[in-house]
């Protein structure tokens, strides 16, 4: 191989590394993988008391039968057990001494030239010490959603039992033990297929079409496809999601990628997720690029008992007299700022605080009592908000705990204006108008990538240099089948 293609290969390959970098990643520890497979045996021993059976018929040679009016006498609920197969990228459920029994009606018909023969009666039936161990393992198809494929599948059936009354029986029963050594040979494989039928279609269907883009902000999407197949090891298994916030209204990335993250060892919760600055930059990014951070702040903008504070006339404390050449030259007026974003903000995690360091052009506008506005000054501000971020509901959600500021004069059509002035001027803004709107947009929260249906029990929240990990404990919610929210959910399309 020429030199030329080893390094073609070589930087293909870092790049590889580089784009699957996750912004989200979910681990699911062994856990929380048991937890799972308790609610799964409870939802099974659950739908197994409800169990029942549609009628069955069949034809051998010119012999034709039909079981009918099959009622389930018992049921013994299997064991059941998960496991971690790092090997086959995958999991392994083994069901344990599972066992049922029927009684139904049964009708044989044979049919050749002149000879119609038509016997019916019932039947007494029992199966038991069945023996399943299925493993699935997990890929990503095209659309980055997970994919599962069923990779083993054996079973074992411990007895048959049959006992037929009416009709025939006594000739039937005569071959008992040949009728239930054939009733166990069919359905011995039949078990598998049904099993491995239900991962490669029902499973893996459910995986295909699950939503994996969420509305943020009404006009963001959060992208949780995966960017990697899921990882399984011994202790757990992970799914990289990308993570990504686009605009929703024209989808395009965002020039820089998600960096690695540390190791984590502790895997004592059921779930741990990382989201990384990724997420928050990259929803800034889209922001800032598609001109969303704008916002004016115009009297209806602030609360009722501060609405004057905008006032260029007033008794008391309002611009107007905080800013007298304002109030002389523009009696009886209401001052307006029209705030934009002058360049991509950033949020900087550190081990200690969120932040958010945004850079903004405040323009100064009178709207007189003719309505006409008159313009009064242009102001640079570079703003920090400090972010609490917490969980609540299941929801990734924050509250601006803190803000400071820089500012410095560009342009005045109003003469000099005095910074400590202008600071108390924009201190009162953002505490009465700005950090309040967006308070109201942090605490709507973001979903998280978990199927919905649990809820969080003994979560935690850490802040680290360049990420966020969540590990908490989960609960089923009784009443909700497990399945990824729906709502809010999108189709991305790049
Ligand atoms: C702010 O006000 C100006 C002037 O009235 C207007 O042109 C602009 O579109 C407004 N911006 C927003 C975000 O409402
Ligand atoms: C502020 O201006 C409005 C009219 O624009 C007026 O009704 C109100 O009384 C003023 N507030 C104060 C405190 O002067
Ligand atoms: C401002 O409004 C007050 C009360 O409406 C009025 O008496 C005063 O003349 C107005 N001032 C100007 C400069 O228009
Ligand atoms: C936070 O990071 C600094 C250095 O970046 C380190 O000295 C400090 O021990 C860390 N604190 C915690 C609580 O991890
Ligand atoms: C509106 O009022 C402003 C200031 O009070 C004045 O400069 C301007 O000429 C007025 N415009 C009209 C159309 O009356
Ligand atoms: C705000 O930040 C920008 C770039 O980071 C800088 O050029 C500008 O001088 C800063 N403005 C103030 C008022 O500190
Ligand atoms: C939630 O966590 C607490 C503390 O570990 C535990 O005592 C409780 O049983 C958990 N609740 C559920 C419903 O699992
Ligand atoms: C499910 O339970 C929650 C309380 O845990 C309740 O608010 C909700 O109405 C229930 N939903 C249904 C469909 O029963």
């Amino acid at each position: 191989m020429k030199m030329i293609q080893i390094l073609v290969l070589l930087l293909i390959s870092v790049e590889l590394c580089i784009s699957t970098n996750p912004g989200v990643k979910v681990r699911l520890t062994k856990n929380g993988l048991e937890y799972a497979n308790r609610i799964a045996h409870a939802e099974i021993v659950k739908q197994l008391q409800s169990l029942s059976i549609p009628d069955q018929s069949g034809e051998d040679g010119d012999i034709k039968y039909t079981l009918s009016n099959i009622r389930v006498k018992g049921v013994t609920p299997p064991g059941s057990s998960i496991s971690l197969v790092p090997g086959k990228s995958g999991v392994s459920w083994a069901l344990s001494n599972f066992g049922i029994s029927i009684s139904a009606d049964w009708r044989v018909k044979y049919e050749k030239g002149i000879i119609h023969i038509s016997t019916s009666g019932s039947v007494d039936a029992s199966v038991s010490g069945i023996n399943v161990v299925e493993t699935a393992s997990f890929g990503i198809d095209k659309t980055g959603h997970p994919s599962i494929a069923s990779s083993g599948c054996s079973d074992n059936i411990g007895n048959v039992d049959v006992d037929f009354h009416g009709g025939i029986s006594f000739i039937i029963n005569l071959f008992r033990s040949t009728v239930e050594g054939k009733i166990k040979d069919l359905l011995q494989p039949k078990i598998c297929d049904e099993v491995v039928q239900l991962i490669n279609n029902d499973a893996e269907k459910s995986l295909a079409t699950m939503e994996l883009a969420v509305e943020v902000a009404k006009r963001f999407l959060l992208d949780y496809r995966l960017v990697a197949p899921p990882a399984i090891t011994a202790d757990y298994m992970e799914i990289w999601d990308k993570g990504e916030i686009f605009w929703e209204a024209a989808v395009k990335e965002a020039p820089f990628s998600p960096q690695p993250l540390p190791s984590w060892t502790d895997n004592s919760r059921m779930v741990y997720i990382w989201v990384t600055n990724y997420s928050p930059n990259t929803f800034l990014y889209q922001a800032h690029t598609n001109g969303y951070l704008k916002y004016n702040v115009t009297k209806k903008d602030l609360p009722d008992d501060s609405a004057d504070y905008l006032n260029t006339t007033c008794k008391f404390k309002c611009i107007g007299t905080i800013i007298p050449q304002i109030g002389t030259k523009y009696p009886n007026s209401s001052v307006e700022l029209h705030l934009h974003s002058t360049a991509v903000p950033s949020a900087v995690m550190t081990n200690k605080t969120l932040t958010v360091e945004l850079d903004a052009s405040v323009g100064m506008w009178a709207r007189t009592p003719n309505k006409t506005a008159a313009y009064l000054a242009t102001l640079d501000v570079n703003v920090s908000l400090t972010l609490q971020p917490s969980i609540k509901n299941e929801k990734l959600n924050g509250v601006i705990t803190d803000h400071s500021f820089k500012l410095s004069v560009v342009k005045s059509a109003v003469g000099e204006l005095h910074p400590t002035v202008l600071n108390l001027v924009i201190d009162g803004i953002l505490t009465i108008a700005v950090i309040p709107e967006l308070n109201e947009i942090a605490a709507k929260g973001v979903q998280l990538p978990i199927v919905g249906g649990v809820q969080f029990n003994n979560t935690f929240l850490l802040l680290q240099e360049g990420y966020l990990l969540i590990g908490t404990d989960l609960q089923y919610k009784v009443n909700k089948s497990l399945r990824f929210e729906a709502e809010n959910c999108r189709v991305i399309h790049v």
